[in-house]
């Protein structure tokens, strides 16, 4: 990677419709699987993870699916380090223009002790199985499976043997969501400083999201020289996630200043797509979860209200329009200022006088000292009952 324009781009891989999925309870449909893929197709994702091949048929074919319909995006399928997974993988991908294998193992001391292959027997596994995927895909993804808690001797032993045998692509996973920014960075610059033929490939970051560290983790890996995120919409995964795609993306879109680094996503498709992956597969998006929650745009509090109608950056560091958005969200509570209701009621069709205003302002703060939040219909009501009193 010697252009520079290359290397501050960040390269995007989805995995919703395989990590994301292996969220226990979010199983999806074969049609919605197509249904997401397309709209990540659409939304200028990179890479879109389809499926484990060999986890089961209806994997297989959703897999095989979304690499015929796909138009821009590269398709890959997961499969463990053995032959019978690699052909069932490239079975399913290789309908697509542009198809990628991604091959694992385990490699920290307890997934060896799992499997009982020693370090060497290990290291002959990666060799064989990676040169099996290059014989049949130019387009090879290794991940060394719990990369964070493994020696670093060996991690860098076994991702340089997986180069050798013809990896394009080497992600770091953090598993079990265990490092730390500045760990993060350090093990990408390691690899990148100490393995023999590093710089000919891009390494990648797979952050989980156990201790609330996966988006920062990831861009930690990409200030030092991680070019492509892993992540899934809304953050969805096992346990407590994956790296939310919405959130590193938006991250480095306004903090370009001081994370130069470009990716080709069309923000304005994180809405739609995060309401569609909440729907499909049960998962509700929280409420305060970052640029997607219902009140990631949402003020209340009057001082709020004014001065984002004053100014929307006042409070706002990204544009509702940004995400897909079509305004900021003005919530009517207690404390809503008068600003805001000015505002609201006007958005409602109503362009109160100064009397009439104050008048509603009273009915509204007393009905909101009784009601969580004051919705439109509410405040039509007190419209309709001010107007009558008149
Ligand atoms: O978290 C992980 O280690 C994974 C691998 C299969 C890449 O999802
Ligand atoms: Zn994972």
């Amino acid at each position: 990677m010697t252009d520079t324009s290359e290397q501050d781009r960040v390269l995007i891989f989805d995995t919703t419709l395989r990590d994301g999925e292996q969220s226990p309870g979010a199983t999806m449909t074969h049609d919605e699987k197509l249904e997401i893929a397309a709209m990540l197709d659409e939304m200028g994702v990179d890479i879109i993870e389809a499926g484990f091949p060999i986890a089961s048929e209806g994997d297989f074919e959703a897999v095989r699916d979304i690499a015929r319909q796909s138009r821009n995006s590269v398709i890959c399928g997961l499969s463990r380090a053995n032959p019978k997974d690699i052909d069932r993988a490239w079975e399913a991908v290789k309908h697509s223009a542009r198809p990628r294998i991604h091959t694992f193992i385990g490699t920290s001391p307890l997934h060896r002790d799992i499997t009982k292959l020693t370090q060497d027997e290990m290291a002959e596994r990666i060799h064989e199985t990676v040169t099996h995927a290059r014989n049949l895909c130019d387009n090879v993804q290794w991940s060394p499976m719990d990369a964070t808690r493994t020696e670093h001797d060996y991690l860098c032993r076994v991702v340089e043997i997986a180069i050798k045998a013809g990896a394009t692509t080497i992600n770091i996973p953090d598993t079990v969501g265990y490092t730390a920014p500045r760990e993060s960075a350090d093990l990408i610059r390691m690899l990148i400083e100490k393995v023999p033929g590093a710089d000919e490939i891009v390494f990648a970051t797979h952050c989980h999201n156990d201790l609330g560290m996966a988006t920062a983790n990831a861009l930690a890996a990409v200030e030092a020289g991680a070019r492509q995120i892993e992540c899934t919409i809304n953050g969805l995964g096992e346990r407590a996630g994956n790296t939310a795609l919405e959130e590193v993306v938006m991250a480095l879109k306004v903090r370009h200043d001081i994370m130069p680094y470009d990716t080709g996503i069309d923000t304005t498709k994180i809405m739609g797509l995060s309401r569609k992956v909440a729907a499909v597969s049960g998962f509700p998006v929280q409420y305060n979860k970052a640029i997607v929650g219902k009140n990631a745009f949402a003020h209340e509090s009057g001082i709020h209200q004014d001065g984002v109608l004053k100014n929307a950056e006042t409070f706002e560091i990204m544009k509702p329009e940004d995400i897909g958005l079509s305004a900021t969200n003005l919530v009517m509570g207690k404390h809503s200022g008068r600003a805001a209701l000015r505002a609201k009621m006007k958005e409602l069709g109503h362009d109160l006088a100064d009397n009439q205003l104050n008048d509603v302002f009273v009915r509204f703060k007393a009905l909101a000292d009784r009601k969580k939040e004051v919705y439109d219909d509410d405040l039509l009501a007190l419209m309709r009952d001010s107007a009558a009193d008149e």
